[in-house]
């Protein structure tokens, strides 16, 4: 592939190639009666395509606003934003609807599935929205991807934290995003069971997908290649990691939960 840029340079509002996100001073104040909160001041980050980075920082320092902002959920008070070299803040509403759907897949703390729904139907949710016609079989290959082909008849109380995730991770692929925006993704998990999502994290962005989460965890953020810690509503700190952990590594060295109880002598 070749770097070559077609577009004119040097007008100051073109965001750079394989730029997947790229901020210019975004700002977002929430207005609260005669309080203005700076949730976030003037956040210049780019991140490339095939990037895993994880958004790190004390509760309050604007990640989750940030992620709002960078996912297309809420506009920001002033800055720019491009998103895969288009500049969010031109679009309408039903426009940034649509990039949002077909750029970004989301994944919860709280998983966020309807609760009376099959994981297959959940899965072809995003699907509905884009009026994709063979959803069954596009949503079967997606949980089979996150190793769920057995469960997909499964409602949400029918299946433990860890699969619930999965079943997120399925509606967050199925549209084949060039992104992946996580809030706390293994928030509500066990050790175990958070490794073996972050190694679902980790195959996916072997695959290719640009993976973003945030996390309060400091050795989950590890897996990440990259860390960009905030506070303030500032980027305090981005940094490469050298080695990242490999979580498929990690399960490997836990203790095996299914194996057989061994008996002392
Ligand atoms: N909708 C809102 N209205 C008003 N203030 C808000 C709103 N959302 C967030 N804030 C404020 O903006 C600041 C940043 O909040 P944000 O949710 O981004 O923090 P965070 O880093 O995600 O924290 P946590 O780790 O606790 O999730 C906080 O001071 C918060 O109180
Ligand atoms: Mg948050």
């Amino acid at each position: 592939m070749s770097d070559f840029d077609p577009r004119p340079s040097g007008t100051g509002t073109i965001a750079p190639p394989k730029a997947v996100i790229d901020t210019v001073n975004l700002t977002k104040n929430y207005v609260m009666g005669e309080m203005v909160v700076r949730a976030l001041r003037e956040v210049s980050v780019t991140i490339h395509r095939g990037e895993f980075v994880a958004i790190m920082g004390p509760s309050g320092s604007g990640k989750s606003t940030f992620m709002n902002m960078i996912g297309c959920l809420d506009r920001p008070t002033s800055g720019q934003y491009f998103l895969d070299g288009t500049e969010v803040g031109r679009l309408g509403d039903n426009d940034l609807a649509a990039i949002r759907n077909k750029t970004i897949g989301f994944v919860f703390q709280t998983f966020n599935l309807l609760p009376r729904t099959t994981a297959l139907k959940n899965v072809e949710l995003p699907l509905l929205y884009g009026g994709v016609k063979n959803r069954g079989k596009l949503a079967a290959e997606a949980l089979s991807r996150v190793g769920l082909g057995q469960r997909m008849d499964h409602k949400p109380n029918e299946l433990s934290g860890g699969q619930q995730q999965r079943v997120a991770i399925a509606r967050a692929i199925v549209t084949d995003p060039v992104m992946i925006l996580g809030d706390e993704p293994t928030g509500n998990l066990d050790t175990r069971t958070s490794y073996e999502i972050m190694a679902l994290f980790q195959e996916l962005n072997r695959a290719g997908k640009t993976v973003i989460l945030v996390t309060h965890e400091e050795d989950i953020a590890r897996h990440a290649n990259r860390i960009i810690r905030f506070r303030d509503g500032r980027v305090e700190r981005d940094e490469i990691v050298e080695h990242p952990t490999d979580a498929s590594e990690m399960l490997l060295n836990l203790p095996n939960p299914d194996a057989p109880p061994t008996v002392e002598a």
